[in-house]
């Protein structure tokens, strides 16, 4: 290992931050695991037969709530400096713009985007004063790409992306790197999480809501299991100097090849015949 790190995850009681959490830590470096439900974690940690001691210190706070952020991040800067942080929670909200009610619209924009803000604003001042402080900010490949049904998500990602590439040049003369991460789909407990507000079968939206619950279990051929997610993101912390954009899976990569090989017209092409086809069969299944 090149340099211990003290390192913040947020979001990590599951998926992602949790496995890359535990990698971390068995590197060796000193892992605060962001946590909302303490409780929740440790019941799950136990499900999942690990009867070791948690390797990793929890600290509990839900990001949306700036008073939480500010004092758990207060104690924790009193115990040493954070040299990394990873702004991992986050969730989905899937459903069509017109049955998206405005409230879990900004609930998703609150957690997705301004949990990143909340923490990052808390740290920065700190961070700003160390040599190679690093935030990774989790994003998503549908943070570059967009789907039907995924108006709130997506939007909410392309948002996190746009804040961490322009942070990025804000911060590199102050010596702190910042990274934007754009896993593809991951098998996590993303789908159980998943925020779908309408579950009308019928109505205009009724085909792209059967579409929903269709998928809802499934992660596909492509994807990529947590663990090795959570490898992937553990190399990246140790990088000397972080890329701009890294995308985790096999899915990620290849629509990000696709964006830049073929034409935006080609694109979206293959987006609109595409849902015409799926929203066809649903539409059949239905009747
Ligand atoms: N899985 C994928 O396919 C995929 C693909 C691209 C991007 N991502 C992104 O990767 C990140 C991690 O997701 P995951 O796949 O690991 O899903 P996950 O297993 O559901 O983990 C998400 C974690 O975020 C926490 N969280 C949600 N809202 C929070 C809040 N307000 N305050 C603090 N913690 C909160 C959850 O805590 P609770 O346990 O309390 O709910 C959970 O532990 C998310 O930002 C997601 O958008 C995932």
């Amino acid at each position: 290992m090149s340099l211990k790190r003290r390192i913040l995850i947020t979001g990590a009681g599951s998926g992602i931050g949790l496995e890359t959490a535990l990698k971390l830590s068995r590197m060796g470096h000193e892992v605060i695991a962001g946590i909302r439900n303490p409780q929740k974690f440790e019941k799950y940690w136990k499900s999942v037969g690990e009867n070791s001691a948690v390797p990793f210190q929890i600290s509990k706070f839900d990001v949306t709530s700036p008073r939480e952020v500010k004092n758990q991040i207060g104690k924790l800067l009193k115990q040493g400096p954070i040299h990394t942080l990873i702004n991992n929670a986050g969730y989905g909200l899937y459903g069509c713009f017109e049955e998206l009610p405005d409230s879990d619209f900004k609930k998703q924009f609150d957690t997705n985007l301004f949990g990143i803000l909340n923490v990052s604003r808390a740290l920065l001042p700190s961070m700003r004063n160390l040599e190679n402080a690093q935030i990774i900010n989790i994003s998503s490949i549908l943070g570059r790409i967009v789907l039907p049904t995924g108006s709130a998500y997506c939007s909410s990602k392309w948002a996190v992306s746009g804040f961490s590439r322009s942070l990025r040049y804000e911060l590199e003369p102050l010596g702190v790197q910042v990274c934007t991460v754009e896993p593809g789909l991951i098998r996590t407990h993303f789908k159980d999480n998943m925020q779908v507000p309408s579950q009308n079968l019928q109505g205009p939206y009724g085909p792209f809501n059967r579409m929903i619950a269709s998928e809802i279990k499934e992660y596909g051929a492509f994807s990529t299991p947590a663990n090795r997610a959570g490898e992937k993101l553990a190399k990246l912390v140790q990088r000397k100097r972080l890329p701009s954009n890294y995308r985790i899976g096999l899915d990620a990569k290849l629509v990000y090849a696709a964006t830049r090989i073929l034409p935006e017209s080609v694109l979206d092409f293959a987006v609109r015949i595409g849902t015409k086809q799926q929203f066809k069969k649903a539409s059949q299944t239905t009747n």
